[in-house]
């Protein structure tokens, strides 16, 4: 079963001072609860008693309608590495806005996002838009079928690949690759869930199985490194792949354009068969893609599966490629690939891992920060072991360890972290933007501190 977050505790000082500070939020989550389930229209935006209500970001901040600010590691779950707001990503939008929201047609502005595209990412010989990440891990691996004719995939254990039923079993539930709730147990059969980090066990997969498609997997570990992997295993699992004629598929739905320019696959030096693509690819609006060698996105081509005489893959998608998705795609990729803006926040991230550990290892709580890139990750240690952020090791814990938490307390620390003026994800985490400042990053760590003390009196650490 999927772990539910638990409902707030009633006699919660944490509870009723966020309440206090947030009456209109409160207001609009009354009506959401008869709207939608939970009143939420995304799981990972749902908190207990209501999540904020916000009106506008700007930079590395963003309001809610009672007028508070936080500083926001969310991230627009990670599509905003520029931050809020990037001046040449609204100006596009605004441009492209006046020429029309949908042609029904081929537009300029695809080409120039596509060709950015293939500038940045290594392995894009090809690309093909789709509307989400979702969609475009869906299609590569239907694409893997297709162009291998075999039926399995190799998934990791912990990996997050979006909601398709392809992919719904082992990211935080179903570890033994049963399906989940709705999903029909032939399509769970077709996927083995292996665990991370353990390329034997990929070898021993491969050499036993040959109705192997493909493999994929987040090239920085599940979760964005919250279960890190290594180049090393990357480089590892490229060999073995090829030399079982199976595709590797690196899902780079947040990685891509955050790492690094060109991704994971730019940094670590490893080509995979296909990439999928969205978040930051799209500039803040919607959209994804598939993108890699030719002779595979070939089964999308229309010439192409005639002169081989296979079927093609059917691929609508009335919003794929969307123009105003283009224009700010096209804004936000250029200044990606003109500016340290990775680097930026990849350091920034480094700088905010280390001032919380100094907080956790001053207010003496048995917890650690860790995490790559422009990640950060904080391990709440739920079977409360030993544990200190000068030793702490990601690699020295189980994967379930990592992406677990002690019961409610997750709920609790976000709730705590808004009250003092920051929006943290739920791993719990968060992701820095280039629009992060060093003052932001001292707010923060003085904002968790306090967080700290106020889990303590209420017994939670
Ligand atoms: C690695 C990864 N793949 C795929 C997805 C799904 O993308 P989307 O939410 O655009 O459908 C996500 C979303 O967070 C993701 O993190």
């Amino acid at each position: 079963m999927t772990a539910l977050p638990d409902a707030p505790a009633t006699n919660s000082q944490i509870i009723a001072d966020y309440r206090a500070k947030t009456p209109a939020s409160a207001a609009l989550a009354a009506e959401a609860r008869e709207l939608f389930p939970s009143g939420v229209t995304h799981d990972g935006r749902y908190l207990e008693p209501y999540g904020i209500y916000v009106t506008r970001g700007e930079g590395a901040y963003k309001w809610d309608v009672d007028g508070n600010r936080y500083i926001d590691f969310f991230g627009g779950h990670g599509a905003l590495l520029l931050g809020h707001n990037r001046p040449e990503v609204i100006a596009a939008v605004q441009t492209a806005l006046q020429d029309g929201t949908h042609f029904g047609a081929n537009q300029e502005r695809e080409v120039r996002w596509a060709q950015l595209v293939k500038q940045l990412i290594p392995s894009a010989e090809r690309v093909r838009f789709t509307s989400s990440g979702t969609e475009a891990t869906h299609m590569a691996l239907r694409l893997a079928r297709a162009f291998t004719g075999r039926r399995q995939v190799i998934r990791l254990k912990t990996h997050f690949h979006g909601w398709h039923d392809h992919v719904t079993s082992g990211f935080n539930s179903h570890f033994d690759g049963a399906p989940t709730v709705g999903v029909l147990p032939g399509v769970a059969e077709g996927v083995l869930l292996l665990p991370p980090n353990d390329l034997d066990a990929v070898a021993a997969a491969l050499d036993a199985n040959q109705d192997i498609a493909a493999m994929i997997l987040e090239p920085t570990g599940g979760s964005f490194g919250m279960v890190p992997v290594d180049g090393a295993y990357l480089q590892g699992l490229r060999e073995l792949t090829r030399a079982h004629g199976v595709l590797l598929i690196f899902d780079e739905v947040v990685t891509g354009f955050r790492v690094s320019r060109g991704g994971a696959q730019a940094h670590y030096g490893v080509t995979p068969d296909l990439t999928t693509l969205a978040k930051i690819l799209a500039g803040g609006l919607p959209g994804g893609a598939v993108v890699g060698r030719k002779d595979i996105l070939d089964s999308i081509d229309f010439a192409a599966s005639r002169e081989q005489g296979r079927e093609k893959i059917a691929h609508p998608g009335t919003f794929n490629a969307n123009p105003v998705s283009a224009a700010a795609g096209i804004a936000a990729l250029q200044i990606i690939a003109d500016t340290d803006a990775c680097e930026r926040a990849n350091g920034l991230a480094e700088t905010l891992r280390g001032k919380l550990n100094a907080v956790i290892e001053d207010e003496k709580v048995n917890w650690a920060v860790y995490g790559t890139f422009s990640g950060f990750h904080i391990f709440t240690n739920p079977r409360g072991g030993a544990v200190s952020p000068a030793t702490f090791d990601p690699a020295d814990h189980a994967y379930d360890e990592l992406k677990s938490n002690p019961p409610g307390l997750v709920n609790k620390f976000r709730v705590a972290m808004l009250l003092n003026g920051a929006d943290f994800s739920a791993w719990p985490g968060g992701l820095l933007s280039a629009a992060h400042t060093e003052q932001d990053l001292d707010a923060a760590a003085e904002g968790f501190r306090q967080v700290l003390r106020m889990l303590r009196q209420e017994g939670e650490i």
